[in-house]
């Protein structure tokens, strides 16, 4: 990896990120607050069109990449995005699919499985090996209530959820061990209105993404470790992971 960001000055580093994930849903949504307060931005993901729609807004403090994070050539991509931008503070991953698969379709599955666990692990691990060498940084990451107990409607989104918090938590506890500079966010959303639950099931305390994205800027800000958004999943998760299996496995989602 080059070293071409150790010569950039600190303090013009602080606000500087890159969203992969932001051309819809809670990554667009958190975009909008970051650059209505001042970020320098870099915002990637399949679509093109949505992302330059955000350029657009702040042409000066807006950088767009293409991103497929599912693609081998993702980590190198993301490095180079950064490059272009003149390094970053904070990586936050917002990308995600995710279906109800009652039936067990397995394109479903394993669709869900390239995109949140090996995508994610692919793009936060270059996001982790940079801020190591640069010395210090921010990785957010949103994983979901989801993985916080197996879900039979969506076992492959509920699996790969696990996957991304215990990941964080892992990265996070090496990170301190190897006594590097980074801090970790772990956003642990309830249901909220976006695309990803563009189906036609009902989905009981639907959030907004703004609300969504402003606690998410409340928690970037005061470097919390997990949050999980809004009160209401918190008391729910609270009790949910009390629920012992040989009920659980009974109990109709
Ligand atoms: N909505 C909820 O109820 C809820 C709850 C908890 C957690 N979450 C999580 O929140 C995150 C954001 O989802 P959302 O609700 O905001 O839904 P969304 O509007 O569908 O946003 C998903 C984002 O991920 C990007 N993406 C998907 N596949 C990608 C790929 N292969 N490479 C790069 N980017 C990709 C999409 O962009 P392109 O299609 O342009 O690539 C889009 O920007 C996801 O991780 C989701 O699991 C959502």
């Amino acid at each position: 990896m080059a070293s071409w960001y150790k010569n950039v000055d600190p303090i013009e580093m602080e606000k500087k990120a890159i969203i992969v994930g932001a051309s819809s849903g809670i990554g667009r949504e958190l975009a909008l607050l970051l650059l209505a307060d001042g970020w320098h931005l870099g915002v990637a993901a399949r679509r093109e069109s949505p992302l330059l729609e955000l350029q657009a807004m702040a042409p000066e403090r807006v950088e767009v990449m293409t991103i497929d994070v599912t693609k081998s050539d993702a980590g190198e991509r993301l490095l180079q995005f950064i490059q272009r931008i003149g390094g970053i503070y904070l990586y936050f991953h917002a990308s995600g699919i995710g279906k109800q698969n009652r039936t067990l379709e397995e394109d479903i599955e394993l669709r869900t499985v390239e995109t949140n666990a090996v995508g994610f692990t692919r793009m936060i691990g270059t996001a982790y090996r940079y801020f190591a060498q640069r010395g210090e940084g921010h990785i957010a990451a949103i994983t979901s209530i989801a993985g916080t107990k197996g879900l039979g409607p969506a076992p492959s989104y509920s699996a790969t959820k696990a996957l991304q918090a215990t990941y964080l938590e892992a990265l996070e506890q090496q990170a301190h061990q190897r006594g590097l500079n980074i801090c970790f966010t772990d956003i642990r959303p309830g249901f909220v209105d976006t695309a990803l639950l563009n189906d036609s099931f009902h989905y009981p305390m639907l959030m907004r993404p703004e609300a969504v994205a402003r606690d998410i800027v409340r928690s970037i800000n005061r470097k919390r470790h997990v949050r999980i958004i809004d009160f209401r999943y918190r008391i729910l998760t609270f009790f949910w992971r009390l629920i012992p299996r040989c009920i659980w496995r009974r109990m109709k989602l």
